[in-house]
């Protein structure tokens, strides 16, 4: 094994160099190196200080994530901090890129931390399900302050080294290489003979708030500020408060144990799972490492409706020029007039400057008539969910668009290839399948139709990040991978109504979950959209279609499966639609029962996994991870479960698979016969997690 860790001497000064592509995480290797190389330098009489610094795009990003999983062995980082805090020598923290988690607590064991302007700094350990286990909890604190430190250990959000400098953290900012930077202030330190202190010995910030715990409290309400189900952020707000009253030593050990049980427990394992899989998303077979992405400059959307508006924003948000086409002035000043409308609110609510909204409306201009996306690099188009007119839309575009523009459609149910073949450029064809509402939903669904381009996929993944969404690659099938999944759990949903269950009940049963329920969420997106497109296919669904002849469309009109207070959003149980439930059960004999909770669970959820086995049988996804995360950013489903696939991983293939087979039996349902993989899987005792 090669040492990453080195030491060079500059005339007496030793830097402690890190050097673990890609992005100098803290693995065991490194964690012995810096042990190891610090005592070294600690025992030469020839070194005078010490500086850390580390090669490559950044300091250290944290700890190896990967080794979370494996039993925990090696050097800790507070054998490496003690080593550090020695009285005799100085140790200076030379900062670029980020420095995150386990990097920011080795800085914080340095007696001085200087970093470039635009470094970043942070306890991101909170979004794994941890807390900072490496002295984090009781360093930052001292550092900065405990109300301060709460907010950023429990948020996990990074700070700017500017702001570290003003809070104290950082003691200076430097410009160029971290090394000569480095050693210059280790040579004013010596020369000024500045006096240094380690963070562990320095309680004057804990002072305040040791005379008065009340001083935390705002910061402690505002942080965990409603039941997310997580359990890290309230471990981290408890390690925090042993700064105050527990021994500086005795604290470490404390902070260690709960990190310990954190990372052996469920949630965190969820939420690696969740950071690994947002990463591998944009890793797609057909993508080969000499695919270029094309250039995305300016953009077009067509269509100014709810998605069309939305989808322009995300755009422009990014800082990229949108135009925004529809077929009539009207349609075109009512879809810019809605979107001015949600940036004032926006400022209103204080989320973004007023320049800052203007900047950002700015970019988005409109345009009546086609033609006028001839200069766009990518089109997106968002009109109506109708075949022919998608059809003449991209027949139109086919000559429109400029050469090697990128024709994207929002469909959520049509054949992207059907769509591809109204052109004669069906390798620029691709779907861009944004979620409601566009501008702040993140999931986009990469809808890779048969003849799309390599080149035209790496850009759609290559755009969907940089306007901040987390990009999925599926192939065409009816829904996709959301909406196809919904469906399954929707059907069931509206068996159970018949059954016995209350709209209530089952949504309570989501609720439970972390999830909004099926019927919430029906009457947010408007029962009637579904109603129309019923009466044209002559599908009837007794229950809703009952309601929306009644005039209840959900929450727009006041009532839908709950009635609303005016005004308000909060769905309130409807004895009407009790009766016109048990009604619609009496009118189909289907004799009704009380339904547990726990059936009503594994109905809504096992069918989706079946569906989930049947598009990866399928290949319309890459992974199972990437459907876990269509589940996680485009319908709330709760993130410290890490997503419909690895959650039944979690609960055990052989139970799903068995009830499933059950439901199947007692319904007569053949489709809810466990999927052949995933049939397969449960009898082998396999995992989705495990198929690559
Ligand atoms: N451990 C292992 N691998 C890591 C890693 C880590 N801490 N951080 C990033 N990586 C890997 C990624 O998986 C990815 O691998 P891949 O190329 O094979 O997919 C590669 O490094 C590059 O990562 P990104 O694509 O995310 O690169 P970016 O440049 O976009 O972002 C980053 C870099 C800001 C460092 C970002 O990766 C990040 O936020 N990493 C996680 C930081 C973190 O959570 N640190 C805390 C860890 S827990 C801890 O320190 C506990 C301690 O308190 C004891
Ligand atoms: P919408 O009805 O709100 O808006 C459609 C807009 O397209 C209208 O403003 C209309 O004037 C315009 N339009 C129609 N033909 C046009 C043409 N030839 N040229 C320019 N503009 C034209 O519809 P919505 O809800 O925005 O849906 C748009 C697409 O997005 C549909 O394909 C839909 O399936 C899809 N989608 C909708 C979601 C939703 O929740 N509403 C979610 C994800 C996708």
């Amino acid at each position: 094994m090669t040492n990453p860790v080195a030491i060079q001497n500059y005339d007496g000064i030793a830097v402690l160099l890190v050097d673990n592509p890609p992005v100098n995480a803290l693995a065991k290797s490194v964690r012995q190196g810096l042990r190891d190389g610090m005592r070294e330098i600690l025992d030469d009489p020839a070194y005078v200080a010490a500086v850390i610094a580390c090669a490559g795009r950044t300091f250290v990003s944290g700890a190896d994530i990967h080794e979370f999983d494996l039993p925990m062995e090696g050097v800790g980082i507070d054998e490496i901090n003690t080593l550090f805090e020695n009285r005799s020598k100085p140790v200076i923290a030379a900062i670029h890129g980020v420095a995150l988690g386990g990097g920011l607590e080795i800085a914080m064991g340095c007696h001085f931390r200087i970093a470039t302007k635009d470094a970043k700094l942070g306890q991101p350990e909170v979004k794994l399900g941890l807390i900072p286990g490496g002295g984090g909890t009781q360093r930052l604190p001292r550092a900065i302050g405990p109300a301060r430190a709460v907010e950023l250990i429990v948020s996990g959000e990074p700070i700017l080294a500017v702001e570290g400098l003003k809070l104290g953290l950082i003691d200076e900012i430097f410009e160029g290489d971290p090394i000569a930077a480095g050693v210059a202030f280790a040579r004013r330190v010596l020369s000024e003979s500045r006096a240094f202190r380690s963070l562990r010995d320095d309680d004057s910030k804990l002072a305040s708030t040791r005379a008065d715990r009340n001083l935390l409290t705002e910061a402690v309400n505002n942080a965990v500020k409603r039941d997310s189900g997580m359990d890290a952020p309230r471990a981290c707000v408890e390690a925090i408060g042993w700064s105050l009253n527990v021994p500086f030593d005795e604290a470490i050990r404390r902070e260690r144990e709960l990190f310990l049980a954190l990372k052996d427990g469920e949630q965190s394992k969820a939420l690696r799972h969740v950071f690994f899989a947002e990463r591998n998303s944009s890793k797609v077979a057909s993508i080969t490492s000499h695919v270029r992405p094309r250039a995305v400059n300016t953009v077009a959307v067509i269509g100014a409706g709810t998605m069309g508006g939305g989808i322009a924003q995300s755009f422009a948000n990014a800082g990229i020029p949108v135009r925004l086409v529809e077929v009539t002035e009207e349609a075109l000043d009512k879809g810019l007039a809605t979107i001015r409308k949600g940036y004032d609110s926006t400022v209103a609510r204080g989320g973004l400057s007023a320049e800052e909204a203007a900047r950002r409306a700015g970019l988005i201009s409109g345009a009546v008539g086609l033609e006028r996306v001839e200069d766009a690099d990518l089109i997106v188009e968002a009109v109506f969910e109708t075949m022919q007119i998608k059809e003449d839309v991209f027949s139109r575009l086919s000559s429109i668009a400029k050469p090697g523009a990128i024709l994207a459609t929002n469909t959520s149910y049509l054949d992207v290839n059907v769509i591809a073949a109204a052109t004669y450029r069906a390798q620029d064809v691709v779907g861009l399948h944004f979620f409601s509402p566009a501008n702040i939903m993140r999931l986009c669904e990469i809808v890779r139709g048969k003849e799309t381009a390599p080149d035209v996929l790496a850009t759609a993944i290559a755009v969907a990040r940089r306007i901040a969404k987390v990009p999925v690659v599926v192939g065409v099938c009816h829904g996709f991978v959301g909406n196809r999944m919904l469906s399954v759990s929707i059907a069931q949903a509206r068996k159970l109504l018949l059954e016995g269950a209350l709209p209530q009940q089952i949504d309570a049963v989501a609720n439970k979950f972390g999830m909004m329920g099926p019927f919430a969420m029906g009457d947010l997106a408007g029962l009637d959209i579904g109603w129309r497109s019923r009466k044209d296919s002559g599908e009837r669904l007794p229950i809703e279609d009952a309601l929306c002849e009644a005039g209840r469309f959900g929450q727009k009109s006041g009532a839908g499966f709950y009635r609303y207070n005016q005004g308000s959003r909060t769905p309130i149980p409807d004895p009407e639609v009790e009766a016109l439930i048990v009604e619609t059960s009496r009118g189909l004999n289907i004799g009704r029962r009380d339904i547990e909770d726990a059936e009503i669970h594994e109905r809504l959820t096992y069918p989706m996994i079946n569906e989930g086995a049947r598009i990866l049988e399928e290949g319309i996804v890459e992974r199972a991870s990437d459907i876990d995360l269509v589940w996680l950013y485009g319908y709330g489903w709760p993130r410290q479960t890490g997503g419909p696939m690895f959650w039944a991983d979690q609960t055990g293939l052989a139970i799903v698979a068995n009830r499933l087979a059950y439901m199947a039996a007692i319904d007569r349902d053949t489709t809810l016969r466990p999927a052949p993989r995933l049939a397969r899987l449960a009898f082998g005792g396999g995992t989705f997690g495990s198929l690559k």
